[in-house]
This record gives C-alpha cells, sequence and structure tokens, in this order.
C-alpha cells in the first residue's frame, strides 16, 4: 500500500515512519510511505504556497496552483482510490474508518496549515476528510501519521503475531484487558492469581470479563 503524503514541512515527518512496526512494513515492502514538499510545487521564486484570503480576515489560506500541480503529477503516475484531507471539521477517526482504508492500494494525504486550504481544492481533489478528534492542532502533519500508523498496522503481514491487531481494544466491541509481565509480586503487589494458572479455558474467561467490566465503566457507549 502506498501513502503520498503533501505537506509544507516534511521535516515533521522523517521520524514517524522510520521505527518499530512503521519502519519493518516499508522494509519487508508491505508499505510505502513517500512525502512530498510543496514548496517544491511553488509556481513563485520565493516558493510561496499561500496567500492573503479574500474578503479579508486574519490568517493566510493555501493556495490551489501548488496542490494541482503536486496531485496531478502523482495521479499521472498512478491510480489513486482516495485523496484524503486531514482538518478538524472532518469526520472523526475510528478504527471502521482505517479498517476500511486499509484495504486500499494508493491514498494521498494532503495536509493544512495556516487558517486553512483554499475550498476549491476540497472540491475538486479531496475525496474523503479525516479529523483525529476534537482540538485543533498546528497542521496535518501530526494527523497525518496518525492516520497512517492506524492503517498501515492493519496490512495483513505487518504485525507478526496476526491475531493481534485483531484483538486490539475497538477491534470488537470491547477495551483490551489488563496485562501484565514478570515479576510475579512487585513491592507485595501480585499478578491476577488466575494469570498463573496455567488454565487457558479460565484465563480467557477472566479477561472476557476484565474487558467488558473496563468497557462498561470507561466507555458504556461501546456496549450499546
Ligand atoms: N489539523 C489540525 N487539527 C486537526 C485535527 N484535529 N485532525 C485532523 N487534522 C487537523
Amino acid at each position: 500500500m502506498r501513502f503520498d503524503i503533501i505537506t509544507v514541512l516534511p521535516g515533521l515527518l522523517e521520524s514517524p515512519f522510520a521505527h518499530s512496526i512503521l519502519q519493518r512494513a516499508q522494509k519487508k515492502g508491505l508499505s510505502e510511505i513517500v512525502v512530498h514538499n510543496l514548496r517544491d510545487y511553488s509556481l513563485n521564486k520565493h516558493k510561496n504556497v499561500d496567500d492573503y484570503p479574500f474578503g479579508g480576515g486574519s490568517g493566510m489560506v493555501m493556495s490551489i496552483e501548488p496542490f494541482a500541480a503536486c496531485i496531478e503529477k502523482l495521479k499521472g503516475e498512478r491510480e489513486y482510490d482516495e485523496v484524503i484531507f486531514m482538518t478538524p471539521d472532518g469526520e472523526t477517526l475510528n478504527q471502521s474508518i482505517a479498517n476500511h482504508l486499509s484495504t486500499k492500494k494508493n491514498i494521498i494525504i494532503l495536509c493544512g496549515h495556516y487558517k486553512g486550504i483554499d475550498q476549491r481544492i476540497r472540491d475538486i481533489f479531496v475525496t474523503r476528510e479525516i479529523s483525529i478528534g476534537d482540538y485543533v492542532l498546528s497542521g496535518g502533519e501530526l494527523p497525518a501519521a496518525v492516520l497512517v500508523d492506524a492503517i498501515v498496522r492493519l496490512i495483513p503481514g505487518v504485525l507478526s503475531d496476526e491475531t493481534s491487531a485483531l484483538s486490539d481494544s475497538f477491534q470488537g466491541d470491547l477495551l483490551d484487558a489488563p496485562v501484565y509481565t514478570r515479576p510475579a509480586e512487585w513491592r507485595g503487589i501480585k499478578v491476577p492469581d488466575i494469570l498463573i494458572s496455567g488454565n487457558k479455558a479460565k484465563i480467557e474467561e477472566w479477561r472476557y470479563e476484565q474487558s467488558l467490566e473496563r468497557t462498561r465503566q470507561r466507555r458504556p457507549d461501546l456496549l450499546k
């Protein structure tokens, strides 16, 4: 699966994909993440990518031409399933959106800045607008990294234990049960006996009950 991320701050996206699972997925050839500097597509020698808003008001608006040039170049090279714009007024990202997007082949992600992007980019090129939550960040780069992480870990073969993505919180309707590792006792605090009993059936039952209780307490809305 290929992601093309268009941004004015490519440096912000150098590190998130260079570690752990996301790095491994790229090394295994299961995902490819290409970051494009929007300024390379600027029409003027100052490499501007924004301009004053028509009608006045504070803040700059990202111009249509650099985005159009970059998107059209990419579309000339391959077909894209989605052009996603990261924005706080998009639909809120959840597991079901991530699951759906993990079945796609090529995705372009646009990162906004300043006051926003020219509405015509959204009208003409964007197929989907996604928010990562009801708060405003300085730009779309961190949201883009969150989206790519949520998708890539679902691609078959990316996680070494394939079932582990399936048992994640939110993948079913329940949150995860608590987990423990050695030592079995630390400062007098013991791991629940059942987990060291070796009784697989009882352990599964305990985990299910814990999941249910945690969901009831923290996210009762998931049980409806
Ligand atoms: N850009 C700024 N804030 C954002 C958010 N919460 N989600 C997606 N993109 C954003």
